[in-house]
């Protein structure tokens, strides 16, 4: 196992953490100035620096070991690298003065499965370049730096969510944020419920392309009806004037952001539970950002008589459901439903709670497709 010491021979001057999150509801609302409902989950990024006499930059992931050398200026073409290249611009963008560093990132945040071990990435960097220089920022405006840096420089044209949550979640309430004016509010999960995180095994290739696309359909269909924003359309009947998809996308981010607003209201695990429920047919079927295999996990996961509701969690094409449980049954309901999945011939696991995802090692036998 390395070490910030044994790869740069020395102990790191700053270190900062940042959680990943799993979003309960309101998807692919942010970048339409709608709501969501996220909470961090316990996973972390942490990052380490020191300064360094080099003239580049030099940066190792632990999970990949891989190191990397870049000078700002010059974008390294190594993915993992762009996020932190990314702030380390958007900092300097803003009037930090930014040394020259030996940086090191360790993580526990599952990359890939949709919580956001991008967003935990940007906000850990920030906020050791906060401890480092001294340069005022608070933690909207780090969220609002990372935000930058995913757009600019990773090519995601991503909202305001995931910074937003890593940066300012906590792991007990959820994080009700309204992403047009950043009002927010944290909001307890329904008495006699728990969150389970599952991954489906797929890996969501298309997440790039078909993300940016919605974007791209929400503009368009905004345009059409002479709003700056979705978030300004209440009336669902509005969407049947609008051709397809845009009709279709609409309805979905209409509904979806009434529906986080009623589960912060509803302090009950069944009503949220249906909620979670509806979201999901309503991005399978009106923003199709599903895949057959999601929705296989999570007909399990609702089938399950201690589940209150389950969905895709995140942009979808792949990644994780996340189900609202009865909490002394979420070991029982993890179980099953993997078993269930791996006889359909998918290989999932369980993400959330982290410290049950060695038990996924026993868990399901095929392969994901
Ligand atoms: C990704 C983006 C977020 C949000 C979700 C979908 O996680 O980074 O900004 O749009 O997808 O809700």
């Amino acid at each position: 196992m390395s070490s910030f010491e044994s790869v740069f021979g020395d102990s790191p001057e700053f270190v900062a953490r940042a959680p990943g999150r799993v979003n309960l509801l309101g998807e692919h609302t942010d970048y339409n100035g709608g709501y969501v409902l996220p909470i961090a989950i316990e996973q972390q990024t942490s990052v380490s620096m020191s300064h360094s006499n080099s003239k580049q930059y030099a940066l190792y992931s632990e999970m990949l070991d891989d190191i990397v050398y870049f000078t700002l200026g010059k974008s390294p073409t190594e993915h993992f690298a762009t996020y932190v290249y990314g702030c380390l611009m958007e900092a300097r963008a803003v009037g930090m003065k930014v040394p020259v560093l030996d940086i090191y990132i360790q993580s526990d945040v599952p990359m890939g499965a949709g919580l956001s071990s991008s967003a935990a990435l940007e906000v850990a960097t920030l906020r050791v370049l906060r401890a480092l220089t001294g340069f005022p920022l608070d933690d909207v405006q780090i969220a609002q730096l990372a935000q930058r840096a995913e757009i600019q420089y990773a090519g995601v044209r991503c909202g305001i969510m995931d910074q937003m949550a890593s940066s300012l979640a906590g792991t007990r309430e959820a994080l009700l944020l309204d992403t047009l004016t950043l009002e927010r509010r944290l909001v307890p999960l329904p008495p006699a419920s728990a969150v389970l995180v599952l991954d489906s095994g797929v890996v969501r290739t298309l997440a790039t392309s078909g993300y940016n696309q919605r974007r791209t359909e929400c503009e368009e269909a905004a345009h059409q009806l002479g709003v700056q924003s979705l978030r300004e359309v209440h009336d669902i009947s509005l969407a049947d004037a609008l051709p397809e998809p845009l009709g279709r996308r609409v309805r979905h981010i209409v509904s979806e952001n009434a529906r986080v607003l009623r589960a912060a209201e509803c302090n009950n695990a069944a009503e949220f539970g249906m909620l979670m429920n509806a979201s999901h047919t309503s991005l399978r079927d009106d923003y199709e950002v599903s895949v057959p295999q999601l929705d296989q996990l999570v007909t399990l996961l609702q089938a399950h008589p201690d589940v209150y509701g389950a969905r895709l969690t995140g942009a979808g094409f792949g990644g994780a459901c996340v189900a609202l449980c009865k909490p002394e049954s979420l070991h029982q309901i993890s179980e099953a439903v993997l078993q269930d999945y791996s006889s359909m011939g998918l290989k999932g696991r369980i993400l959330v709670p982290p410290h049950w995802v060695d038990r996924t090692a026993t868990v399901g036998g095929g392969s994901a497709s």
